[in-house]
């Protein structure tokens, strides 16, 4: 944790709420439903805060995800140094997360967006043994992987989800003092409806 601040609602609201996108909803709406998700299911702040942030790597990186170099990694490599090491750590994982519940369970790839099907191929699609074995012996699995499927559910065009100032307390207690002032995407719920190249 660092005495640094850092600006984080701005790159939320600003370009997560303008970013194309091939899912139905804008990078913003979905970060605010996946959090109102973890909470919904009762997770403690860490687990949500990963939940809101964890796709903050579309919003600093333009490059297309690969095995080696993806959105998880470039968005834990912004937060590190102001989040709890699970916080970043849930954040750099989601992405292996999601190429595990599909290596895993063949019927979790239908469920995917078509969006998110082509991604995970990106990504580099099913885990190979050591890779399986070693998310398994992670201690942070399972919060991981109730991030996956949140992250999953947290892409409804109909949904209301409170508004980032929902998570002010958290938010500022992590990134110092934060800028506030753009009305509609921190003070009123969010409606997921965005003409949709994002995917996790
Ligand atoms: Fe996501």
């Amino acid at each position: 944790m660092s005495t640094r601040s850092l600006d984080i609602v701005p790159l939320l609201a600003g370009r997560g709420g303008a970013n194309a996108s091939g899912e139905a909803v804008s990078p913003l709406a979905h970060a605010l439903q996946c959090a109102a998700l973890a909470r919904r299911d009762g997770a403690g702040d860490e687990v949500v805060l990963a939940a809101l942030l964890h796709d903050v790597g579309h919003l600093i990186g333009g490059a297309e995800d690969t095995p080696r170099s993806h959105h998880g990694m470039w968005g834990a490599r912004l937060l590190r140094s102001f989040v709890p090491p699970r916080v970043a750590w849930l954040v750099e994982h989601h992405v292996v997360a999601k190429r595990y519940l599909c290596t895993v369970d063949a019927a979790y790839v239908e469920t995917l967006s078509a969006v998110s099907r082509r991604s995970w191929l990106a990504q580099g699609g099913r885990l190979d043994r050591a890779a399986l074995e070693e998310l398994e012996g992670a201690p942070n699995l399972l919060d991981v992987l109730r991030i996956r499927r949140w992250d999953d559910l947290a892409k409804d065009p109909h949904a209301m989800a409170p508004p980032l100032e929902a998570y002010r307390e958290l938010l500022e207690s992590c990134f110092g003092p934060q800028s506030w002032e753009r009305p509609l995407a921190v003070r009123s719920p969010v409606r997921g409806a965005f003409p949709a190249t994002w995917s996790s």
